[in-house]
């Protein structure tokens, strides 16, 4: 159990912070009657879900502060969430930097907030602030809970605020936050990542994995069903090894079975999962629950056991078939998905050969296909052998079309079925909405703005690959 004291601590943070939030909305206030409009911010985010959730969390303290939320740039503040887990995403940030430049020349009162996981890195933050002076406020993933203070802090100063932290044991809980979508949610139930896969940068820029205790994330669960969300997403960068730092233990298998009690909850997802953590106690869990969705993201990397081994993934081509074959027998309709990254240094025509493989045994639904990134300080990055970009790119091209393929023979099994389906949005096409069955597939059909949020039958009419075109079956 966690110390009193540390408990009165945190209490103590969410206090603060809401005093803040506080100090800044009276500034925010005088603000906007001097200047006789109201004050506008523009929120992106890049990269994983869990960007995604501690953005709704930022969005949370600026309604609060009294900022209207606008699509457009041309906003008083913009804010952006980064992610750095390959190099495209860093570059996508300072290519839209160049560009808020310009607003700011035309609107020298706008501010820019930078946070998140690129910014942990060193050498990011000296680009910013060398080359980027007019940023004005930088911080991590660290000290997001500080956003109001930090915030309240740049309104004052005409400086550039840094303040990245390298790390952080602290979980403050309760602060404000503005979801989304208001049937559906992320959860956190973990943040960070102990497993250092020799290609990736997460557990440099998040940290070490921390898990939240099993009675706030029921809580949080509790409270978002009573706001009208229906489905959750348990997310951390490997479930699978949820609870084991806490001082009561917990696994993950017991986490969702207090969740599935959740009266008035219909589904539960959660990502990801790292095979080398797969226990059999969540499969029967899995198998014998009601609402958790019969989808499993379990990513590969690779099909080569050698490169397994290199990337520091702790299993084998044939463990991970094992396992798959395991998943189908105890739970025959689930739907697998997965993440394979091409190119990893010293990658051969043979271990490629071996995904290949993987890819055609396990049957995904869908994949998400990389091509490796070199990230610095990983002890990937340093190794000599990288596969020249042209032989990567080729690989990739095959990769993608036998996926490709056997998503369209995955997906064609459900051809004309009827599917238990959450109205998620309207589509592009008016009239025409968005849903998703519990294997996590997308289907388009008519139907009207009143049934958004709610579970409808859908029949599968026209296999489009990835998704299906439909009608209501009630
Ligand atoms: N924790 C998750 C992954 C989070 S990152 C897990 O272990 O499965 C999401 C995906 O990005 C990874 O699964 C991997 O396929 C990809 N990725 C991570 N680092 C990468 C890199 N350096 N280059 C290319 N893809 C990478
Ligand atoms: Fe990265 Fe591996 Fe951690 Fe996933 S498990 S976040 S791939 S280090
Ligand atoms: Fe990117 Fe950070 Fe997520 S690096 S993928 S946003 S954990």
């Amino acid at each position: 159990m966690i110390k009193d004291t540390e408990t009165k601590e945190i209490q103590n943070e969410t206090e603060r912070q809401r005093s803040f939030i506080e100090l800044a909305r009276a500034l925010t206030q005088q603000k906007m009657q001097t200047i006789g409009r109201p004050l506008t911010y523009c929120l992106t985010t890049f990269g994983c879900q869990m960007n995604e959730k501690q953005s709704e969390a930022v969005a949370g303290i600026m309604d609060e502060i009294g900022y209207v939320r606008q699509d457009s740039e041309e906003a008083d503040v913009v804010i952006y969430n980064t992610c750095t887990v390959r190099e495209n995403a860093n570059l996508k940030v300072y290519g839209r930097l160049g560009h808020l430049h310009s607003l700011k020349d035309q609107n020298p009162d706008m501010k820019i907030v930078l946070f998140g996981c690129m910014m942990q890195e060193p050498q990011v933050v000296e680009k910013i602030k060398k080359t980027y002076s007019f940023v004005n406020l930088v911080f991590g993933t660290h000290n997001i809970f500080k956003f109001a203070e930090l915030f309240y802090d740049m309104l004052l100063s005409d400086m550039q605020i840094v303040d990245i932290w390298e790390g952080t044991d602290q979980i403050v809980e309760d602060l404000p936050t503005e979801r989304n979508y208001t049937f559906k949610s992320g959860v956190n139930i973990m943040f960070g990542c102990n497993n250092f896969c020799s290609y990736c940068i997460v557990p440099y820029v998040r940290g070490r994995e921390r898990s939240r205790k099993p009675e706030a994330i029921v809580k949080e669960v509790e409270r978002l069903v009573a706001d009208g969300v229906s489905e959750v997403m348990l997310l951390g960068q490997n479930v699978n090894s949820y609870g084991k730092t806490l001082e009561n233990p917990v696994t993950f298998a017991q986490l969702l079975t207090m969740l599935e009690e959740v009266e008035g909850l219909k589904r539960i997802r959660f990502m990801t999962s790292h095979p080398k953590d797969l226990s059999d106690e969540l499969i029967e869990v899995m198998a014998k629950s009601k609402k958790i969705c019969h989808h499993l993201h379990l990513p590969l990397q690779s099909g080569s056991s050698r490169v397994l081994k290199e990337m520091n993934r702790r299993y084998d081509k044939e463990k991970y078939l094992n396992l798959v074959e395991k998943i189908r027998t105890a739970i025959p309709d689930i739907s697998l998905t997965t993440d394979i990254i091409v190119g990893f240094p010293g990658e051969t025509e043979e271990d490629f050969q071996e995904t290949l493989d993987v890819v055609k045994k396990a049957g995904y639904d869908t994949a998400f296909t990389f091509i490796y990134s070199k990230r610095t300080g990983t002890p990937a990055a340093a190794k000599e052998d990288q596969v020249p970009a042209d032989v990567t790119k080729e690989r990739f091209n095959r990769l993608l079309a036998l996926v490709q393929e056997q998503g369209r023979i995955r997906s064609s099994r459900f051809a004309g079925t009827v599917q238990e389906v959450l109205v998620e949005e309207e589509s592009k096409e008016k009239g025409i909405f968005t849903g998703r069955t519990q294997y996590n597939l997308l289907v388009h059909f008519p139907a009207d703005e009143s049934l958004l949020g709610t579970y409808v039958n859908v029949k599968l009419e026209e296999c489009k690959g990835f998704y299906y075109l439909g009608s209501l079956a009630d």
